[in-house]
């Protein structure tokens, strides 16, 4: 048993998408979240810098109690997963794209992969596609400017909508009938892709759900849980300025 908090990471607003889920299956768990805000977007970074920055977010996290970290960002994982694990010693969760499941669902053979430049360069992704795409023409894309507007909170903005159509629609025109949100900003994007998808059958999907089953799997494992009597504590932190932790706490609290 052990009543310090999860630390979640994100280069920004995206990791929130994953807090959702951690929050709502794990009432008894203190959260800290934190969305560096400051170097945000980490998409087209090297994979050095990236490696630097999720490090020093990591020690960060360590350095406020967190008993175990999820990287709640494909990107950082994709560059940092195995840096951060050989550099710290508490359980660090990763992120990457839900590709085996889309490859297991998709009956027309055609899946979409929607995602960072960075997320889709690294190994573990393109292993993950040559193992179990076999048959499966796997499409991938980079969401350009979805990353800068889910920052802005201009999910509903026509300018995003038409943004998100100029990337989704060839995807679905050459036949893909699921598609994979790859980063953890697109999940705030899922209703404008809904819109673009309109009537046909396409699957929208994305990692929440089996990141937090892992994290539970992690805490029995470590034993590790929050007692149930915990009170949670709530905190949101960023490396950027205090307007920035106050609209990160806005949008996960959904005000
Ligand atoms: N949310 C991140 C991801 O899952 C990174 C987005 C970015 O900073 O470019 O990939």
């Amino acid at each position: 048993m052990n009543n310090n908090p999860i630390g979640v990471y994100d280069s920004g607003f995206g990791g929130l998408s994953v807090w959702r889920e951690l929050h709502r299956a794990l009432p008894c768990e203190s959260l800290i979240y934190l969305g560096d805000g400051k170097n945000c977007p980490y998409g087209s970074l090297p994979a050095e810098r990236i490696k630097e920055l999720a490090e020093e977010s990591v020690r960060e996290l360590i350095g406020r109690g967190c008993k175990m970290v999820v990287v709640a960002c494909n990107t950082a994982t994709a560059a940092a997963i195995s840096h951060l694990r050989a550099t710290f010693d508490i359980p660090i969760v990763g992120l990457e794209p839900a590709v085996k499941p889309a490859c297991a669902m998709t009956r027309t053979k055609v899946v979409g992969v929607l995602a960072t430049e960075r997320s889709l360069k690294g190994e573990k992704f393109l292993s993950t596609v040559a193992r179990y795409g076999e048959g499966v023409e796997v499409i991938k894309a980079v969401g350009e400017g979805f990353v800068e507007a889910v920052e802005r909170n201009e999910e509903q903005e026509p300018a995003t909508e038409r943004l998100v159509r100029q990337v989704v629609e060839p995807i679905i025109e050459r036949g893909a009938d699921v598609i994979v949100l790859g980063c953890t900003h697109y999940p705030f994007l899922r209703d404008v892709i809904a819109r673009v998808v309109g009537e046909r059958e396409v699957a929208i999907i994305d990692s929440g759900t089996a990141v937090e089953k892992r994290v539970e799997s992690l805490l029995d494992e470590y034993d590790l849980r929050a007692a149930e009597d915990n009170v949670p504590c709530i905190e949101f932190i960023t490396f950027a300025d205090e307007e920035y932790r106050q609209r990160l706490q806005d949008k996960a609290l959904g005000k």
